[in-house]
Formats: structure tokens, sequence, C-alpha cells
């Protein structure tokens, strides 16, 4: 039977640890466009493959504890804490963590193409003057470094709910060059330019990326709201059009009571959610607020797995009662 319409609150916190970057991903909400993912992983690589290949899908790798490097058959670049990882699909790859017991990943998986909106770009293809980023921000891969090694090199290839094993007689990096404009690369929330207005400006200025189906959006440390009379959290609202999931990477968050870093809150499409009682008064002084998370929003509505189940908070409904 399906679940009553309600908020959310699941707790990842304390997910265990398991598998690989890949085989221990735990899905907890999807949609026919997406799939988010918490993933913990215990080890760099299980056994019995080398490398990852996710056939299917566009990879979102947000790197909420660790960093590396990201190995591709485009080359290497290195990973850090806050970065978003994208990855195209069909990209053979492996992240090499420097500590296996700090790596913590949100990871969305997307079934459409990973796009900068189109309001952030020129016409020629450049990102404007005035978008929250700049293309210095977006790091690609460097160091290709052709791997010229003869042996068994098993990929593990993810399709849909499938996943088979392919084994190549070379090495999959050994490449002397490539040429084209998709190719894997880092972008780093904390190089995030958030806008601030004299009263609250609305989600699309967090806006990071666009997917059909979906967006993200990333609410960096910034400046509040400087009307004197400003309310500067999030007043009530209904998302008509879209599901609204935030997860909550680290800091205060002024309009909520009861989330921790590593929760997600669900709050969908139907039902009107607002500041917790009490947050706008309180936020009426404050000036800045440090707290980071990233947003998704999504068109249809999403599903939650057992898993998700499990770190569901039932009484987040009634936290609005005071
Ligand atoms: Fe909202």
């Amino acid at each position: 039977a399906p679940l009553p319409l309600r908020h959310h609150h699941l707790k990842s916190f304390q997910l265990p640890r398991r598998g690989d970057p890949y085989t221990g991903r735990v899905p907890l909400m999807f949609n026919v466009d997406m799939t988010c993912s918490r993933c913990r992983p215990a080890t760099a690589m299980a056994a019995g493959y080398d490398f990852y290949r996710n056939g299917q899908s566009d990879d979102i790798i947000f790197v909420w504890g660790g960093g590396g490097w990201l190995e591709t058959n485009f080359g290497r670049l290195r990973y850090r804490q806050d970065d978003y990882i994208v990855i195209p699909r069909g990209t053979i790859y492996r992240l090499v963590p420097d500590d296996i017991a700090k790596e913590d990943y949100l990871i969305l998986e997307s079934a459409h193409p990973v796009r900068i909106p189109a309001r952030y770009l020129h016409p020629e293809g450049q990102i404007r003057m005035g978008a929250p980023y700049s293309e210095r921000d977006f790091h690609g891969p460097t160091e290709l470094g052709p791997t010229e090694q003869e042996g068994d090199f098993a990929i593990l290839l993810k399709d849909r709910a499938r996943l088979t094993k392919v084994v190549m007689a070379s090495h999959p990096f050994d490449v002397v060059g490539w040429d084209g404009y998709l190719y894997p690369f880092t972008f780093n929330a904390n190089d995030f330019e958030p806008l601030t207005g004299t009263v609250h400006l609305p989600p699309p200025i967090h806006q990071t990326f666009e997917i059909r189906g979906y967006v993200v959006c990333t609410f960096a440390p910034r400046w509040l709201d400087h009307h004197p009379e400003a309310v500067k959290v999030p007043w009530a609202h209904d998302n008509t059009e879209a599901d609204e999931v935030l997860f909550y990477v680290r800091g205060q968050f002024g309009s909520r009571k009861g989330v921790e870093p590593g929760s997600f809150t669900l709050h969908p499409q139907g039902i009107p959610h607002g500041p917790h009682p009490g947050t706008t008064l309180k936020s009426f002084d404050a000036q800045r607020t440090e707290e980071l998370a990233v947003m998704f929003d999504t068109q249809y509505p999403l599903q939650l797995t057992p898993e998700a189940l499990a770190m569901d908070d039932p009484d987040y409904p009634l936290s609005w009662l005071g």
C-alpha cells in the first residue's frame, strides 16, 4: 500500500559502513529521473573488479567527507570535501581515497545529463558574469599518463538494476589523448557565490545544476537578508510542482529544529511546509548563516526505500506543533 503523504526526516549520520563506493551505495529515494543514495564505503574497491562504469546514469558524487584521486579514462583529478564530482555515464573510473575511513558520499544518479542552468550561460556558451560560479571553479581531469599494461582488467558495469563484469585485455586508461566537451569534473560547494537581498530571495538563486526532471541547489554560508524587517528564514510555502529534499551538510540550520548533519528532509508536493515555530523570530537578529546544505527538487514524486524508512523520524510531521 502507498505510504500516507507526509513530511519525512531521515537521519543518515549513523549509516553503517559497507561495500565500496559502487556496491556500498544505499538508495534512499528515487523516481524515474533520479536515485539518491548515501554511501559510506568500508573498502576502496571490493575484490573481483578494478574499475566501475555507470552505463545508464550520470553520477553526481557529493563528497561529504574524505578526499583523494578520481582516476578515469579521461585522466585523473583530485577530489576533496564538499566537491560535487560529476561523472558522465560511460566513464570508466575509480575513486582512490586518501583515507577510506573518512569517505562519505551523497550520490545522485541521473537518468539525464547534468547541465549548467541555461540562464547562467551566454548564448556563445561561456558562463555569464553574474552567475554564481565561473569556468575557473570547474576542474577537469589532468595527468592523462597513459597506462600501457596487458592483463585482465575487470570493470563492474551498471545498467539500471543489472551489474555485469566486463574484462578487458589491456588497461582501460591506455589513452594518449581525447577531444570533446563531455568529461568528468569537480565543483566545490564552497566556490558557489551566494546572493543576498534586502528580503528573502527565492530558491532558484541557489541552483547549481539542471537535470531533466530535477535541479540541484547549494545553500552555501552567506549573509542574510538585510531589510530591517526582513523575515530571514524561508516563510511557509507549498512546492506545488516539486518534491523538495535537503541534505544537511554542516552548520546550524535556521529554519529547522531537530535536524543534524547527515539529515535529509523530504517535503513533498501537495502539502505546505515552513519554518519551525520560534525560528522566524529567532532569525531577526541573525546576520549570517554558516549552514551548508545540498538541495534537490524533483518534478515527479519521490519514493522512499525500506532503508530510508528505517531511518525516518515518524514524529517529524508533528514537529511544527512546537
Ligand atoms: Fe521548502
